[in-house]
């Protein structure tokens, strides 16, 4: 059976499924399992990445799911340490063989990480065009980027990112960037869509999920679908997958999803793009 999670176009033409499944966190020896799992409830959109050392879990599971390769849209990202030229042109090479699927189907750059010494995220961008025009990739994109970082890549490269993907939840609603990333043809993509659990215990959710008869957890998700942005909601737990699955069956009033809007605190709950510096 198919799923009803409706499927986004990237500026390039291709086409993304507006939920997935969030792999951060997943220790590797039990990420072929959790994959497997959210692809036999449904999910067809996997989000990994070189940092979180879970490639080979969610390659394995892709492959031996018994799926048309085709049917499942699997992203990873440049790790830290790779944003010199050659080392990110090495760094997606070393991201096809670990995760064994032909193909990556959305590569992005992690994090721009603009103060660290001699890197210069203009140059991986060029080196993420190069891996584009390589065919190995069907899409490529940045995570983590302000305005000021995507005003650099137009004024001084050839391709518009497709995917800025970006911390977005109830209480930091990031609307400066998904502005700019909407204004632009760049698809917003929602990271920690429910704050790590941060939001379920607003007292603005849990009254809109009492009145719609769902959890927090589909609350906010559906706002954040509704919103039009792209999620991947990450659980261990087999109950959870199947409830952040369960997202196409109802819908949340206009003003349901502005009164979550307006719940902003610009309040990250993971690290500021702007000083982020970590390098393995
Ligand atoms: N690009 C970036 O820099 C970046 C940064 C962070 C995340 N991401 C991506 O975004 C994905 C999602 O973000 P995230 O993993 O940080 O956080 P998240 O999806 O907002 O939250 C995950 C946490 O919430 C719990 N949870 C999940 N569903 C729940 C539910 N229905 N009810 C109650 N609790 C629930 C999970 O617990 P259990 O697992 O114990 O069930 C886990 O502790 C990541 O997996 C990763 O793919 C990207």
């Amino acid at each position: 059976m198919t799923s009803a999670v409706p499927d986004l176009t990237l500026n390039n033409g291709v086409s993304i499924p507006q939920l997935g499944f969030g792999v951060f966190q997943i220790p590797p020896d039990q990420t072929k399992d959790a994959t497997a799992l959210a692809l036999r409830i449904g999910y067809r959109h996997i989000d990994t990445a070189e940092m979180y050392r879970n490639e080979g879990g969610v390659g394995e599971a892709v492959r031996e799911s018994g799926i048309d390769r085709s049917e499942i849209f699997v992203t990873s990202k440049l790790n830290n340490g790779a944003h010199a030229y050659d080392d990110a042109i090495a760094a997606f090479g070393e991201t096809l063989k670990v995760l064994d699927v032909g193909y990556v189907d959305l590569f992005l750059v992690h994090w721009p990480l603009p103060t660290v010494p001699g890197y210069d995220y203009v140059e991986t961008w060029k080196a993420m065009e190069e891996i584009y025009r390589g065919g190995r990739v069907r899409a490529i994109g940045v995570s983590n980027f302000q305005t000021n970082h995507l005003n650099r890549l137009a004024a001084e490269c050839s391709i518009v990112p497709a995917v800025n993907q970006i911390e977005v939840h109830p209480y930091l609603t990031n609307e400066t960037v998904r502005a700019y990333d909407a204004e632009h043809g760049i698809a917003t993509e929602a990271w920690s869509p429910i704050a790590q659990g941060g939001v379920l215990e607003d007292p603005t959710i849990v009254a809109i999920a009492d009145r719609v008869q769902r959890t927090p957890a589909q609350v906010t998700l559906r706002w954040h679908i509704q919103r039009g942005d792209i999620v991947f909601p990450k659980s261990v737990t087999e109950a959870r997958v199947r409830e952040n699955f369960a997202l196409f069956d109802f819908e949340l009033t206009d003003g349901d999803v502005a009164a979550i809007s307006a719940l902003n605190r610009d309040e990250r709950t993971g690290p500021d793009p702007d000083t982020f510096a970590r390098v393995p």
